[in-house]
């Protein structure tokens, strides 16, 4: 039995204030049957920390260095992540890939260190529309699973499939879209000799506390990458507890 997974992507937004009062909401989600990541900026991965700690919301980071450690200016290290409280590191999402040319192979060098490091990769895969209507979309995403998952042998390795069609624009996958990528995702991952009876996939993209339950009662849906839904307290609550009732 997969325990769901609900992890929310803040991407580049908030301050102090604004976090505080979001922390102490997300709070409010612990103690049901699922488990619960968010994922802050950086600079507020401190102040996360301290108000996560003791309540079973767990933390993660958007991203990380594809080096250890040295001369890396602006960098973050999967150890300084891990310094800072974070259990949880999403690597390879589309916008990293489309907005700061992450290429297989970078992403693959930073599931290496996350990994190394102890920490839990999600990597995330996903077609742009173009590729979707052009029929290469199982393509696309076995050739981003192929790069990333090179190193993975069998770690606990998350992974998310995100359309890049449906990230930011409240169109979201159908749970019939949704489960067939996910089906053919778990079959990639077994055919690489990896447990794909274990392996978690969530949906990413427009996740709502509308559409959230019908996704989550999909089999091969393990759960949700939540971008802008995760940046109000009640609507990532009511996700949360979709994914417990599921
Ligand atoms: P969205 O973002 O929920 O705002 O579509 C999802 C993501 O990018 O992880």
């Amino acid at each position: 039995m997969r325990k769901k997974l609900v992890v929310g992507n803040w991407k580049m937004n908030g301050d102090l204030a604004r976090n505080a009062a979001l922390l102490e909401g997300v709070c409010a989600a612990s103690g049901q049957d699922v488990e619960i990541v968010v994922c802050p900026p950086f600079p507020y991965l401190a102040q996360a920390h301290e108000r996560l700690v003791q309540s079973g919301v767990l933390l993660g980071a958007q991203n990380v260095a594809a080096f250890a450690d040295g001369a890396f200016t602006g960098e973050t290290s999967a150890a300084m992540l891990k310094d800072l409280g974070c259990s949880w590191v999403i690597v390879g999402h589309s916008e990293r890939r489309a907005l700061f040319g992450e290429s297989n192979e970078v992403v693959a060098s930073k599931l290496h260190r996350v990994t190394e490091a102890g920490l839990c990769p999600i990597l995330c895969v996903g077609e742009t529309l173009e590729q979707r209507e052009s029929g290469r979309a199982e393509e696309v995403v076995a050739s981003q699973l192929a790069g990333g998952l090179a190193d993975m042998g069998s770690s606990r390795c998350v992974l998310a499939y995100e359309p890049v069609w449906a990230i930011g624009t409240g169109r979201t996958a159908t749970p019939v879209q949704a489960q067939g990528m996910h089906e053919f995702i778990r079959e990639c991952v077994r055919r690489r000799g990896l447990d794909g009876e274990s392996v978690r996939i969530l949906y990413g993209g427009s996740v709502n506390p509308a559409n959230a339950a019908e996704l989550f009662a999909c089999p091969d849906i393990d759960g949700a990458l939540v971008g802008g839904a995760s940046l109000e307290a009640n609507g990532f609550l009511a996700i949360c507890a979709a994914a417990a009732a599921s």
